[in-house]
């Protein structure tokens, strides 16, 4: 029922763990059956130069925090930020189709990563004038 793909990536998951000097966390839930997962990014000169995740959910959640990683890590954030729940699931080689909800865990806790990176951003930004 699962690829080979997600089979390796839960077995042997890519950049688990977290980041303590984290530029941006983002986390995403999903209510139905309790998982959660969060994302730590490094960035520097706009690039995605450190990614973690930890990840408590099923297989296919973890597999996809994992693949995700990989998708991501070393792009420009304007590449990255492209990422949708689809293209984490193809890269996989699909889903079941019961467990493509589990992908959007990882896109979003992504992108909500992502957003809290801009947000301390524009608060460290030096003030103007
Ligand atoms: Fe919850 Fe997969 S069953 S994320």
């Amino acid at each position: 029922m699962y690829t080979e793909a997600v089979m390796d990536h839960f077995f042997n998951p890519r950049n688990a763990g977290e980041l303590a000097d984290a530029d941006g966390v983002g986390e995403a839930g999903n209510p139905v059956c309790g998982d959660i997962m969060r994302i730590y990014l490094k960035i520097e000169d706009d690039k995605i130069v450190d990614i973690k995740f930890k990840t408590f959910g099923c297989g296919a959640a973890i597999a996809t925090s994992s693949i995700l990683t990989e998708l991501v890590k070393g792009k420009s954030i304007a590449e990255a930020e492209k990422i949708t729940n689809r293209a984490v699931a193809e890269a996989l080689g699909g889903l079941p189709p019961q467990k493509m909800h589990c992908s959007n865990l990882a896109a979003d806790a992504f992108h909500k990563a992502l957003a809290a990176y801009r947000q301390n951003q524009s608060k460290s930004a030096p003030a103007v004038g």
